[in-house]
């Protein structure tokens, strides 16, 4: 959620930490803040909203100094003030934080009691004032921080920067990530390898419950114990192309139309010569069920998964979202697999979900886009969906990135429980091979969508109804919708308006209904009847001869190529996305920073 940096560098330090924090900025937004040790001084600068107004602040209020921490905020507790903007000071030490401490009342009531009372409604100030309590009694900073951990509970990602200390950074992590960067003769913080990318590409991840002491020299690390741990400086790949945004007015325009290059990308990196080549350990001839768990628009991609296991491998599917999944007691095979699908691979619903299967089932896997996340390094087998880095807030390259994986582990599954051939999957391979030319015709119709945005933006209440597997995609085209054009959109399969959604029809609803002309289409296109008869307007997405069948009477009609029908929810996922992101364009909202949301969700 909240995006952390740190900098011990040889030069000045706030615009360093600006610049990182632009790039952490994804994780929230609604206050940002630096701090940093000049001249054994600690000073602060912090500021309400986009990171914009920190920058402004700073040239009125520049803040000296070499060694710094920054944040970016979405707000858990307290609002969005400058008063509980970080970084939190209390006396000689500065805390950045990311996560939530579970027990802070509790400590929060120890500390008044001492005279240390809280001067702001967080959570995170909690950890400065026990930090500066344990200095005032003579502990050192270091002792004094690893003190402070010890007494927290919850999920964290912290920095701590100390009076008289322009040589060290204390990181901690349990729950959040955290990545120290290696520089030559300076050294990084970072919630994310992204934040630290133009600074250095060695990095080690420290691991749960892991603490640190980073100086210019470099970072002792030691374990939930204390014990000192060895970690991993890893080289890693940043392609900083794939994090600009290219000419494009927004993040999310330049992900969407990334598509067709991502799903070709994705294709050839595991199918060779026509041949699906996964990691041998995805085996599905021993695995009676499978359980796929996430959020979002992670889950909606999951969704439709099912669709496809059920259908092409005969394998019983439960899909879960990950923050029900450990409440509900599910019970769980041993010859089952869990696969969870998460694009940040941080969610933290999802990783605890993760967490509560171990033990319990054969094998656990993960759907992922970030190969180095606590998720995929958490899994048995972790299988990208090389999607790139996704900014946009909206989930959308990597929907389609993990629809794509999901298709092909349920051929593989086919194959491995002896419900298709090879042949017969070599010729689904062929079909999933048509999708990155299909996704550039979807792409063309942008102007039109455009065009029908503009009506849809002075709309209240949109609906969505798609059958089979374009149920899936009607909840994902109305969560699109939403998150960022602030319209309330609702998801519904098509045969349950009758059910009670039919009462919200009117002339002023616009009925958004995703259709290809497949062996589902004549009932889906009853619904639509059952709409337009209660002056609906209805929106129908679908191809030729789906347009051609449905006959007149709709409000508008948006006419896709035609596609494999069994892949049809990759490319569906084009104009649901495109419908969004012009509808908020057209309204002015911020499309890849909407209000209240966050790209990694970490928190639960
Ligand atoms: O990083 P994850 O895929 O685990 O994130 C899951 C959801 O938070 C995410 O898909 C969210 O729903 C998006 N904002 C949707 O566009």
């Amino acid at each position: 959620m909240c995006g952390i940096v740190g900098v011990l560098g040889k030069h000045e330090a706030a615009p360093v930490l600006l610049e990182a924090l632009k790039r952490l900025e994804y994780r929230g937004y609604d206050s940002a803040g630096i701090a940093t040790v000049h001249k054994g001084q600690l000073d602060r600068r912090r500021a309400v909203g986009k990171l914009m107004n920190l920058s402004d602040l700073l040239v009125h209020e520049p803040l000296a100094g070499k060694a710094g921490i920054g944040h970016t905020r979405w707000a858990t507790h307290g609002a969005a003030t400058e008063r509980n903007a970080h970084p939190h000071r209390s006396g000689p030490v500065a805390v950045v934080h990311n996560g939530i401490i579970e027990n802070f009342r509790e400590l929060r009531e120890e500390l008044t009691a001492k005279g240390l009372a809280p001067e702001t409604d967080t959570d995170t100030e909690t950890v400065a004032i026990l930090a500066r309590h344990y200095m005032d009694e003579g502990m050192p900073p270091r002792e004094a921080a690893a003190a402070t951990l010890k007494r927290l509970e919850g999920a964290f990602a912290l920095c701590f920067l100390f009076d008289g200390e322009e040589d060290l950074i204390v990181a901690a992590r349990k729950g959040s990530p955290l990545a120290i960067g290696h520089g030559e003769g300076e050294m990084f913080v970072g919630s994310d390898a992204i934040a630290l990318a133009p600074l250095t590409d060695r990095i080690t991840y420290l691991e749960e419950g892991d603490y640190a002491f980073v100086t210019r020299d470099g970072a002792e690390i030691f374990d939930e114990e204390g014990r000192r741990a060895n970690r991993e400086v890893t080289q890693i790949k940043m392609d900083s192309a794939r994090i600009e945004k290219a000419g494009y007015k927004h993040f999310m325009a330049k992900e969407i139309a990334e598509q067709p290059v991502v799903m070709a990308d994705a294709l050839a990196a595991y199918v060779k010569s026509g041949v699906l080549e996964l990691p041998e350990a995805v085996d599905f001839r021993e695995v009676d069920r499978l359980t796929f768990v996430a959020c979002g628009t992670a889950y909606y991609a999951c969704l439709v998964g099912k669709y496809w296991f059920e259908e092409l491998a005969g394998l019983p599917v439960d899909v879960d979202i990950a923050s029900e999944f450990r409440y509900r007691e599910p019970p769980m095979s041993p010859k089952s697999v869990a696969i969870f699908v998460s694009q940040s691979g941080e969610t933290a619903d999802t990783l605890a979900a993760l967490r509560f299967c171990r033990d319990k089932v054969a094998r656990i896997v993960s759907v992922v886009n970030v190969v180095t996340s606590s998720i995929a390094r958490e899994s048995d087998l972790a299988l990208p969906i090389r999607a790139g880095v996704e900014i946009g807030v909206a989930s959308t390259k990597a929907f389609t990135g993990q629809l794509l994986v999901l298709a092909l582990m349920a051929l593989k599954a086919a194959g491995d429980k002896g419900r298709m051939t090879d042949a017969e999957i070599s010729q689904r391979l062929d079909e999933l091979a048509t999708l990155p030319g299909l996704m550039n015709q979807a792409l063309s119709r942008s102007n039109q969508i455009s065009e029908i945005a503009k009506e849809l933006s002075e709309t209240r209440d949109v609906l969505f109804l798609g059958r089979g597997r374009m149920f899936p995609l009607a909840l994902e085209g109305a969560l699109k919708l939403k998150e960022i054009s602030y319209i309330h959109a609702e998801g519904y399969a098509s045969g349950e308006l009758k059910h009670g959604p039919i009462a919200l029809i009117d002339a002023h609803v616009p009925v958004v209904v995703m259709a290809p002309h497949d062996k589902l289409f004549d009932k889906t296109v009853s619904n639509m009847h059952e709409v337009m008869a209660r002056h609906g307007r209805v929106l129908l997405i679908t191809d030729a001869k789906g347009a051609a069948a449905a006959k007149a009477g709709t409000w508008k009609t948006l006419t896709l190529p035609e596609v494999p029908e069994l892949f049809a929810p990759i490319l569906y996922a084009i104009p649901a996305q495109l419908l969004a992101y012009h509808t908020a364009v057209a309204k002015g909202t911020d499309v890849d920073q909407p209000r209240n949301l966050a790209k990694s969700v970490t928190v639960e």
